[in-house]
């Protein structure tokens, strides 16, 4: 079958596509600067901001893989935070504007949003149907997950993903979370004991893969690992792997938000979320203990 990934450049977009390319699928990008890619992924031209998108992309296409948004892990001015808010929403909302006035008959879509849907909580753990948070991260998620749920409206299947952290030497927390253990500065964030709902980059592509192939897949599924671990366990798991020592001090809060700013939400949110729903339509994890990812990983 032929899918378009919007945000195929990215991190788990990249993934996905050898992992679709290996089963013998044809793969096509919308990106906002199409270029050659290592994949020789055709790329054809779309712009949120503008409503722009190149057509030609829909052609025979059966599904849509949407995870284009800007990065979060830059600066938060509120011009920033209006701009990773509108690349989601706007760019759902082009995809099914498209599709709708074009009357392409695409089969799926698989969307991305993110466990930051939830609340921040120590003590929670969140099925798909607990309430969503208040925050910021929170909020865009919402609005995101409602741009996708205009597809099931009309008939076609859609799936939300909300994805935990990935964890993968090309990008994401992971390289940051591995560089100061490198040099012996290894340190917990804050308290350490937020819950941190970790998965090998493996693990999330093979799971947008498995919903986009899956027919009996539909609604919102948590995409983490199969259990949680807090900061403190992923951190000291790192210097285990990387055989380093781990005995500095907590990096305190009022730190992180000096260096950080609002951003500093991101590493401080606690969110423990339960994959069960997801296992139970049989996705088998590659990776299913933390040490066994971080070795294939870091190692
Ligand atoms: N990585 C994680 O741990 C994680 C966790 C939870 C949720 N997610 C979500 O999953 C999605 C994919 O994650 P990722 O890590 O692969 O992201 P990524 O590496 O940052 O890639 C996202 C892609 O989105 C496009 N993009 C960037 N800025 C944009 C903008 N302003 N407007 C429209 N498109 C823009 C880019 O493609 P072009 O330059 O080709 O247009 C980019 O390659 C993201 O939306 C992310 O928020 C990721």
């Amino acid at each position: 079958m032929k899918v378009i990934i919007t945000g195929g450049t990215g991190l788990i977009g990249t993934e996905i596509s050898r992992q679709l390319l290996e089963k013998g699928h044809e793969v096509v990008y919308l990106s906002r600067h199409p270029r050659s890619n290592k994949l020789n992924i055709k790329e054809y031209h779309w712009d949120p901001d503008t409503a722009t998108i190149d057509l030609e992309a829909f052609k025979n296409t059966q599904g849509i893989i949407n995870l284009a948004g800007a990065p979060i892990n830059k600066k938060w001015t509120p011009e920033y935070k209006s701009e990773i808010l509108r690349s989601r929403v706007d760019g759902t909302r082009l995809l099914f504007d498209t599709i709708q006035s074009q009357q392409f008959p695409i089969d799926f879509l698989v969307s991305a949003s993110a466990s930051g849907y939830y609340a921040n909580s120590k003590e929670m753990e969140y099925k798909e149907d607990s309430p969503p948070g208040s925050d910021f991260l929170s909020v865009v998620c919402q609005k995101w997950e409602q741009e996708a749920q205009l597809f099931e409206k009309i008939g076609i299947r859609t799936v939300r993903l909300r994805v935990g952290i990935v964890l993968s030497d090309a990008g994401g927390a992971l390289p940051e979370i591995a560089r100061p253990v490198r040099l012996g500065l290894g340190a917990p964030l804050g308290s350490g004991e937020q819950w941190m709902p970790w998965i090998h980059i493996k693990d999330i592509a093979a799971m947008f893969v498995w919903a986009a192939t899956q027919n009996t897949l539909s609604g919102v599924y948590n995409a983490g690992g199969p259990y949680n671990v807090t900061n403190e366990e992923l951190s000291k798991q790192v210097a285990r792997v990387l055989e380093k020592p781990f005995f500095m001090p907590n990096i305190p809060k009022f730190l992180l938000k000096l260096a950080l700013g609002e951003m500093a939400e991101t590493a401080l949110a606690s969110t423990k979320i339960n994959t069960d729903k997801i296992q139970a339509t049989g996705f088998k994890y590659t990776y299913p203990e933390l040490t066994g990812a971080l070795k294939d990983i870091l190692k």
